[in-house]
């Protein structure tokens, strides 16, 4: 039987047979003529230990073979293990390196990297312990998010990477385009769009949100999971050029209701995590970031705090702290006062609403005061902003106002306005960012080793 570690380490019975596949993390060998093979197959954070004899069927030719980082297949029979820290060992009958790897050369070595360093070798930081943790929380955190709304009946919806609005009006778009560049900027200064591949200017999306509410107001609930893009040249540790977002879409759904929901996903999703990972998770809290389960634990077992952002403000104004970038209403908090607000202030997640509606895209609902919307921004303790959120406005007359403010022309969203003309209904959805969420589990303290391969302004390798 060919088996992998977990379901080895796990479940299976010593007395079997089985044959493993997997790389070789350490060897050491004994005065007793005996060999120790530490085997990671990347099933689990656990290594399983191969123990081979002088005897064992291809040892003697390949063993200089056997070096950290050569794959191998192993047969042997499965016994109980006198060493501590594991159930079982595989006692080798049969040897086979498949691939070796030179040790002068190999660049994953038994020594501790830097993060950066592993990234410039992000093609093999995969085999590493933290690598190989942080995709299997990866993994599950994505089960439990298509649970989470599968099980409440929304539809999951493929929104597309290809669009031709800007979803966030921010201007923060990557061009797709087949024209000759190169060409164009030798004889013309302006670029005509129209003989381009789509006809007119095409981007890669910010946001499945706008395609995402015309699933809600046809089929119901519903929620998109996929890439966006984002050409901000922010360098900081927690943007992404190319992200992953979570972005459900609810009719008949107004901000409170809203809020409750992004509250119950962020809870779900972590207790299944907490759940399902719990050896990798016990490897963040020791190796990575020690308060990351007492973290996690604190926002799945309480409330989170709901404030208006006005009163936000005023608590950041009445702060005994000196801000590098000034609090004043009407701008956008920084990382530094979201990070003060849910850290030190309350000490667990906080839901901001009603922003000012100058700092908000055009879609967001108008309150009655004039000066806010309909907006809410979920912050949590190391990351800040984790979701950004809203009531959509539903009023046809409100929204064509508010695009015009926003200097967008209707005529652009005619698609998007016909959702308000034809059987329009009140409704809410929210986005969350996907690597935020990853960081927020592992204690990782960049969102470049939150995701496989980091896009980030000058980096797109691998
Ligand atoms: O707040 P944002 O811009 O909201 C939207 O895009 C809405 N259309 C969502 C919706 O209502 N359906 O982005 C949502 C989340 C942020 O809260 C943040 O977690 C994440 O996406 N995010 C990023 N993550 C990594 N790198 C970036 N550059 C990000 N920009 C936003
Ligand atoms: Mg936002």
């Amino acid at each position: 039987m060919v088996a992998r570690i977990k379901d080895v380490r796990d479940v299976l019975e010593p007395g079997q047979t089985l044959t493993l596949h997997g790389w070789v993390r350490t060897r050491r060998d004994s005065k007793q003529g005996l060999s120790f093979i530490e085997l990671n197959d990347g099933s689990c954070l656990g290594n399983l230990q191969i123990i081979v004899e002088g005897t064992t069927e291809g040892f003697e030719d390949q063993q200089k073979h056997i070096t950290t980082g050569a794959s191998l297949e192993v047969t042997g029979e499965l016994k109980e293990s006198p060493g501590k820290g594991q159930r079982v060992e595989l006692h080798a009958t049969k040897i086979v390196v498949l691939g070796s790897a030179d040790p002068e050369t190999y660049p994953l070595q038994k020594k501790r990297h830097t993060f950066e360093y592993l990234r410039e070798i992000a093609h093999l930081r995969p085999r590493s312990n933290t690598f190989g943790a942080i995709a299997r929380v990866r993994n599950a955190a994505s089960a439990a998010i298509h649970n989470f709304f599968q099980s409440r009946h929304f539809l999951y919806v493929h929104t597309p990477i290809i669009t031709t609005s800007d979803c966030e009006g921010a201007g923060q778009m990557f061009r797709v385009t087949t024209l000759d560049l190169a060409r164009i900027a030798q004889i013309q200064t302006e670029i005509d769009y129209a003989q381009d591949f789509f006809g007119k200017a095409a981007s890669l999306t910010v946001s499945g949100q706008l395609e995402a509410e015309i699933y809600a107001t046809s089929t119901g609930p519903c929620y998109t999971f996929g890439p966006t893009f984002r050409a901000e040249n922010s360098n900081t540790t927690r943007h992404l050029a190319e992200f992953w977002m979570v972005e459900p879409e609810i009719p008949f759904f107004d901000l409170q209701a809203n809020m409750e929901l992004a509250e119950e996903f962020i809870k779900y999703v972590i207790s299944h995590v907490l759940e399902t990972c719990a050896e990798d998770m016990d490897f963040f809290n020791q190796r990575i970031e020690k308060t990351v389960l007492e973290t996690l634990k604190n926002i799945v077992d309480h409330d989170f705090e709901r404030i208006p952002y006005t009163t936000a403000v005023e608590i950041l104004e009445k702060a005994d702290r000196k801000w590098e970038f000034p609090v004043q209403w009407g701008h956008d908090l920084q990382s530094e006062h979201e990070r003060y607000l849910t850290e030190e202030h309350f000490k667990k997640p906080i839901i901001l609403f009603d922003y000012p509606r100058t700092i908000k895209p055009f879609y967001m609902r108008c309150n009655e005061d004039g000066k806010t919307v309909r907006a809410m921004d979920v912050l949590v303790p190391r990351i800040g902003e984790i979701i950004g959120g809203s009531q959509r406005e539903e009023r046809l007359d409100v929204l064509e106002a508010r695009m015009k403010e926003c200097h967008l022309d209707p005529e652009d969203y005619w698609w998007y306005l016909d959702l308000r003309r034809f059987g329009t209904v009140p409704h809410a959805g929210f986005g969350l960012g996907f690597e935020r969420l990853i960081q927020l589990l592992t204690g990782m303290q960049n969102i470049r080793d939150c995701i496989p391969f980091p896009r980030t302004p000058k980096n797109a390798e691998f």
